[in-house]
């Protein structure tokens, strides 16, 4: 890939976990740290990208002048950032541990433990990447992440398919070293024509890398295409 492959685009990633508040002190979150999500980030930058970094709560910095970060707590305030920005992007990486459920109530005040058991009741959240999905362009490419426990590529291809991704990301939890907390991550890339590119284990910034260059791959073999398209439609017409 060329240094500056990515100038003149933009690119949104979402990153790190989301939180569902249940009372003013407590919410239910996940164990995501937003390491991949901001090496993306970085790599894309490192390649002359705008970014856009949509942030759960994380424990990074990142300063850049060609990056805007969005600071989230719950999946519902994650998708009315990427909303904002969904229209002007040329690539989206949803790379955010999302909540797939948040309480229904959120007390006003912080809950007492009156009683020898609690349940609360959890409502589905938006699929933030699913609903983007549905509405982007032609122009748009969609990358999507899985992390899955057993039947990874069932899951990962089911995934591609469900969210109209054109690139899905598999990290397996049965991979040592790789996943939530980890510097270091391996994973599989399924894109939309059902290849399948697996990677070795390496340090996340790699991986990072290994991911942007294959969607600058994409870009480009898409864009060949149209030309190609373009050719025939003017040897039709003349
Ligand atoms: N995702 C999202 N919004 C959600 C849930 C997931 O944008 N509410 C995105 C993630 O960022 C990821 C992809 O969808 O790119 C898959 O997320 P994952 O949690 O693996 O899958 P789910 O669709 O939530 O399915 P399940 O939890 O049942 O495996």
């Amino acid at each position: 890939m060329k240094k500056n492959f990515f100038a003149n685009k933009k690119v949104l990633i979402t990153a790190g976990p989301t939180r569902e508040a249940i009372d003013p002190v407590r919410y239910i979150s996940n164990h995501s740290t937003g390491k991949m999500g901001y090496a993306i980030a970085e790599s894309f930058l490192r390649h002359g990208a705008d970014v856009i970094l949509i942030s759960g709560p994380v424990c990074i910095n990142m300063n850049h002048q060609n990056l805007k970060i969005v600071k989230v707590n719950s999946a519902s305030e994650m998708y009315l950032a990427c909303c904002h920005f969904f229209e002007e992007v040329d690539v989206a990486v949803f790379a955010a541990a999302v909540a797939d459920y948040r309480p229904e109530h959120v007390s006003v005040q912080k809950i007492k433990k009156d009683d020898s058991s609690f349940t609360i009741k959890m409502v589905k959240n938006i699929d933030i990447a699913y609903e983007f999905g549905r509405i982007k362009s032609n122009e748009q490419i969609s990358v999507g992440f899985a992390l899955e426990t057993n039947d990874e590529l069932k899951h990962a291809i089911g995934k591609l398919n469900k969210k109209n991704f054109d690139m899905v990301v598999l990290n397996s939890m049965n991979d040592a070293n790789a996943g939530f907390g980890y510097d270091t991550n391996k994973i599989n890339i399924i894109k939309k024509d059902f290849s399948i590119s697996e990677f070795s284990l390496k340090p996340k910034a790699h991986v990072a890398e290994d991911i942007v260059s294959e969607i600058a791959l994409m870009i480009e073999q898409e864009n060949a295409s149209r030309e190609l398209l373009n050719l025939d439609l003017y040897d039709y017409n003349y």
